[in-house]
C-alpha cells in the first residue's frame, strides 16, 4: 500500500449517483425545513442549558452569556461550512462524507471515528444527567428508587471515597447499600440504561415516527423555557434583583472562558442535522436553513436563560448546583415552577437522545458503504427503512456504558471530538474547487480573507501577548495546555500565511481558528484519552478499512 493510497478522495459526482441511481436502499424522504430546524433545536437543547449552565455561571457570572455568544457565532462558522458542504453533498454521513470529499479516506476515516464522540460518547453523559432529573421528579411523586440502582458503580465509589477523606459518613450511601454480586458492589444506573433502550426502539422503528416524537418534545421544552424567561424577568424586575447583574464580569474574561467545554457543550448537536440528508425533500435548499434558524433559536433562549438565571440568583451561588433552572425557582420560593423545570429538563435529554440516537447510526452506514466498515452496518431494515443494525450497534455502545460510567470526563471528550469534526469541515471548504453561484441552493458567501485573517490574528496575538509570553516559559516544564497554545498560535500564523497567499475566504478561515482555539481551552488530560481513542481508531482503519475500502476495490478491479 503506498502512503498517497491513504488520502484517496471519493468523487462528488460518485456520491450523488449512487444516492440518486439506487446503488443503496433509499430512505424515507419526508423532512422540511421546519423537522430539520426542530431536529436541531431537539439535539441542542438539553443537559447542556439544564446542567452545565450552572457551573459556568458560577465561574464567569452574568458574562458568560457572552460567552454563549462567542461560542454561537463560532458555531455559525461553522454552520454556513456545514451548509455549504450539505449543498454541494446531499447525503447522509456529515462531516465524515464532506472530508472523503476533501482531504482523502484516512481523514474522513478518522472524523468518523472522532464523531461517535460526539454522538455516542456525548449521549452517555447526557442519559446520565437526564436519569437525575427523572429521579427528581419520581421524588416528588414519592417514589425512592434504590440508591444502588440509580448511579453507576464509577461515580458510587468516586462518591464513597470523597465522603470517607472528609469524615462524612457514608452508611446512607449507594456504594455502602449497594448488595454484593460474585465480589462486586452491584452499583447501575437502571434509568439510564432503559431511557436509552427506549429512544434506541424509537430510532429502530423509523424516521418518521422519531420526527413527531421530537417535533412535540421540542415544543414542549420551548414553551418551558419561555415560561422560566418570562416567570424570571417579572421577578428580576418587580424585586429588584437587577444589582445581581453588576459586576457583569466579576472574573474578569479569564472566568468567562473557564466555561468554555460547558457552554460547547451546551451547542453540540446543530449538526447532526446533515446526518438525515437523504431523508430530507430538499437538502440542498433546506438543510442550511435548518441548521442556521436552530443555531440562532438556541442563541436567543441561552442568553436570556443565562440573564435570567444570574439575575434572580447570586453567580456565587451556583458553585456545585447540577439543577440550576429549577434551583432558582426553588430558591424564590417557587418549586412549583421548579417541577416543571425539572419534567422539562428530562423531555430536553430525551430528545438529545434521539435525535444523536439517529445521527451515529447513519454515520456508520455511510462507513459502511464505502467499505471502511462490515457491510451489516449498511443494513436498511426492509419494513422500517432504517439503518437497523447499526441503531442497535448505537443503543449496545451508549446503553452498557450508562450502566456503570462516570460523566465527568466523557463532557470534555466529546466536545474535543466535536471540535475536531469542525475544525476539519472548516478547513474541506477550503480545499473545495469554486463553484458558480447557483439559485435555489445555498451559497456561501465570499469574502477575501487575505489581509482581514493576517490582521485579526496579529490582534489576537497582541490582546493574549501576556499569554504568549508565559507560553514560551513553559516550554521546558512540559505544561502541556500552554504547550498546546503555542501550537495554536503557530497555526494561526500558517493560516494568515495560506489567507494572504491564496486570498482563502474569511468564513472558514475563522471557523476553522475559533474551534482550534476552544479545543486548545479543554484540559490537557482529556487530550491524552482523545488521543488513545484516536489511536485505537487507527489501529482499526489499518486492520480492516484500509483493504476493505470501496475505492480501494475500485483500483485493484
Ligand atoms: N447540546 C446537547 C445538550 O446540551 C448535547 O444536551
Amino acid at each position: 500500500m503506498r502512503f498517497r493510497e491513504l488520502f484517496r478522495q471519493k468523487p462528488i459526482q460518485s456520491i450523488l449517483h449512487d444516492v440518486d441511481g439506487g446503488a443503496h436502499d433509499s430512505m424515507n424522504r419526508t423532512l422540511t425545513v421546519r423537522d430539520l430546524t426542530f431536529l436541531g433545536v431537539a439535539a441542542v437543547i438539553g443537559a447542556g442549558i439544564f446542567s452545565t449552565i450552572g457551573g459556568a455561571a458560577y465561574n464567569g457570572g452574568p458574562g458568560v452569556s457572552l460567552l454563549f455568544i462567542i461560542t454561537a457565532i463560532t458555531c455559525g462558522f461553522t454552520a454556513l461550512c456545514y451548509a455549504e458542504f450539505a449543498a454541494r453533498v446531499p447525503v447522509a454521513g456529515s462531516a465524515y462524507t464532506y472530508s472523503y470529499v476533501t482531504f482523502g479516506e484516512i481523514v474522513a476515516w478518522i472524523i468518523g471515528w472522532a464523531l461517535i464522540l460526539e454522538y455516542a460518547i456525548g449521549n452517555i453523559v447526557v442519559a446520565i444527567s437526564w436519569s437525575a432529573y427523572f429521579n427528581n421528579i419520581l421524588q416528588n411523586f414519592g417514589i425512592h428508587l434504590p440508591e444502588w440502582l440509580t448511579i453507576g458503580v464509577q461515580s458510587a465509589r468516586e462518591a464513597y471515597d470523597e465522603a470517607l477523606k472528609s469524615g462524612v459518613p457514608t452508611e446512607d450511601l449507594a456504594y455502602s447499600l449497594a448488595p454484593k454480586i460474585l465480589g462486586f458492589k452491584f452499583c447501575i444506573n437502571l434509568p439510564a440504561f432503559l431511557i436509552t433502550c427506549l429512544v434506541t426502539w424509537l430510532a429502530y422503528i423509523g424516521i418518521k415516527e422519531s420526527k413527531r416524537t421530537a417535533n412535540g418534545m421540542v415544543i414542549l421544552k420551548l414553551a418551558v423555557l419561555v415560561l422560566v424567561a418570562i416567570i424570571g424577568l417579572w421577578y428580576i424586575f418587580s424585586n429588584g434583583t437587577t444589582g445581581n447583574w453588576t459586576p457583569f464580569l466579576p472574573n474578569g474574561m479569564s472566568g468567562v472562558m473557564a466555561a468554555v467545554s460547558g457552554v460547547f457543550f451546551a451547542y453540540i448537536g446543530f449538526d447532526a442535522i446533515s446526518t438525515t440528508a437523504e431523508e430530507c425533500a430538499d437538502p440542498q435548499r433546506d438543510m442550511p436553513k435548518g441548521m442556521i434558524y436552530s443555531l440562532i433559536l438556541c442563541t436567543i433562549i441561552y442568553v436570556v436563560t443565562t440573564l435570567v438565571i444570574t439575575g434572580m440568583v447570586n453567580y456565587s451561588e451556583f458553585g456545585g448546583v447540577t439543577d440550576p433552572l429549577a434551583y432558582v425557582f426553588d430558591k424564590i420560593q417557587m418549586p412549583g415552577i421548579g417541577f416543571i423545570v425539572s419534567i422539562s429538563a428530562v423531555v430536553a435529554a430525551t430528545s438529545v437522545l434521539l435525535v444523536f440516537q439517529l445521527g451515529q447510526p447513519r454515520i456508520w452506514m455511510s462507513m459502511s458503504r464505502d467499505g471502511l466498515l462490515p457491510g451489516r452496518f449498511a443494513k436498511i431494515h426492509p419494513k422500517y427503512r432504517t439503518p437497523s443494525f447499526s441503531t442497535i450497534a448505537t443503543g449496545i455502545l451508549v446503553g452498557l456504558p450508562v450502566l456503570f460510567v462516570d460523566d465527568g470526563l466523557v463532557t470534555d471528550l466529546t466536545s474535543i471530538g466535536t471540535l475536531f469534526a469542525f475544525v476539519l469541515v472548516c478547513g474541506g471548504v477550503l480545499l473545495l474547487p469554486p463553484r458558480a453561484k447557483e439559485a435555489g441552493k445555498f451559497n456561501l458567501p465570499y469574502v477575501n480573507g487575505k489581509f482581514i485573517v493576517p490582521v485579526l490574528v496579529i490582534l489576537f496575538m497582541v490582546l493574549a501577548r501576556k499569554r504568549l509570553l508565559g507560553a514560551f516559559g513553559e516550554i521546558d516544564s512540559g505544561d502541556f495546555q500552554e504547550i498546546l497554545f503555542l501550537v495554536f498560535i503557530l497555526l494561526a500564523i500558517f493560516m494568515s500565511v495560506m489567507s494572504f497567499t491564496r486570498n482563502y475566504s474569511v468564513i472558514p478561515v475563522l471557523g476553522l481558528l475559533c474551534c482550534s482555539y476552544l479545543m486548545i481551552e479543554i484540559p490537557a488530560k482529556s487530550w491524552l484519552v482523545f488521543f488513545a481513542w484516536m489511536g485505537v481508531g487507527l489501529l482499526i482503519y489499518f486492520w480492516f478499512g484500509v483493504k476493505n475500502s470501496r475505492l480501494n476495490r475500485v483500483q485493484e478491479a
